[in-house]
């Protein structure tokens, strides 16, 4: 059941999956002063704190929408919200997780959630926002997926396989967009290592997977993403460090692509060791 929060007049309309943490919630604190907002998570007190931070820093007027986006019958619900609304300028397809072990290691059921997640749910949700907005010729989605998309690890098969894939659908959108002359923008946000509730719940310690210079903060991952938007950029790869590391990367032969994610992966083998160690 839907709550709502604040008060005022119509402010253009965002709607954020996963935003009762991490990158969710900051994109949730940086559009709170000129959006009214619906907010998308499984955690409904969670989100209702966020709303009320929010209506009193902003007067923002948030609606909490408790969903688990793998389950039809929330994921319908959403999407017709997102239909159905005349004043959506915004999607963030942003809820995600990661799992620790290989592919066969773990039980099924988290390998299909997360496909259910990030790729139906961003298919679903994609698909309702932007019939409203190609309409309206108007709004935008971002699709928040990873550096994964480019750089593989294992450890992460499914992961890398659903981020690629929101890449390569953002893209394809892109090109039917464009090809319309359509004012409708779509992004795919790939951001690296970045602080959030992410690493506790995928059961990864983070200083096992990278030095400190290649962590950011939801926040410049957020900042990166609207001034993308700003731009009209397809691909937001926030900090120089990760454009520099995919750009490089994804040119190598296969060879010396595979012998470096080789590398990687062993620190993610390291990063899930750390974790199952008593303290
Ligand atoms: N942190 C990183 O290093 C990193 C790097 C690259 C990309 N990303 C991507 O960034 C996105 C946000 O992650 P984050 O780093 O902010 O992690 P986070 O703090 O763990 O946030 C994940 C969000 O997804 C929501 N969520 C998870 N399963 C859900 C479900 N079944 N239905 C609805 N919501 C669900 C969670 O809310 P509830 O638990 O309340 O449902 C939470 O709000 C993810 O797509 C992730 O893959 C993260």
């Amino acid at each position: 059941m839907p709550t709502r929060s604040g008060t005022g007049a119509e402010r253009p309309w965002a709607a954020i999956t996963g935003a009762s943490s991490g990158i969710g919630a900051a994109f949730a604190r940086r559009l709170a002063p000129d959006h009214d907002l619906l907010l998308i998570a499984r955690r409904l007190d969670r989100l209702e704190q966020l709303a009320a931070e929010l209506l009193r820093r902003h007067g923002t007027r948030a609606e909490c929408l408790k969903a688990d986006l793998t389950e039809e019958r929330d994921l319908t619900l959403v999407a017709d919200r997102l239909a159905a609304d005349e004043r959506l300028a915004l999607l963030v397809n942003n809820a995600g997780f990661g799992t620790p072990g290989r592919f066969w290691e773990g039980d099924f059921a988290s390998q299909e959630k997360m496909h259910q997640l990030h790729v139906t749910a961003t298919l679903r949700l994609t698909h309702a926002a932007l019939r409203n907005m190609v309409r309206r010729d108007r709004g935008a989605v971002v699709n928040v997926a990873s550096v994964a998309a480019f750089v593989r690890s294992a450890r992460s098969a499914s992961y890398c396989a659903t981020k690629s894939w929101m890449a390569v659908f953002t893209e394809a959108l892109y090109l039917e967009l464009r090809g319309l002359g359509s004012n409708v923008a779509v992004q795919a946000l790939c951001p690296g290592f970045t602080y959030s509730e992410f690493h506790d719940v995928a059961g990864l310690k983070r200083t096992a997977l990278a030095p400190a210079g290649f962590w950011m903060t939801a926040d410049e991952v957020v900042e990166a993403s609207l001034e993308g938007l700003r731009r009209g950029k397809l691909f937001v790869i926030p900090g120089w460090r990760y454009r520099v590391f995919t750009a490089i990367l994804t040119k190598l032969p296969a060879r010396w692509r595979l012998a470096f994610e080789a590398a990687n992966s062993k620190a993610r083998g390291r990063a899930v060791a750390a974790m199952s160690q008593p303290l």
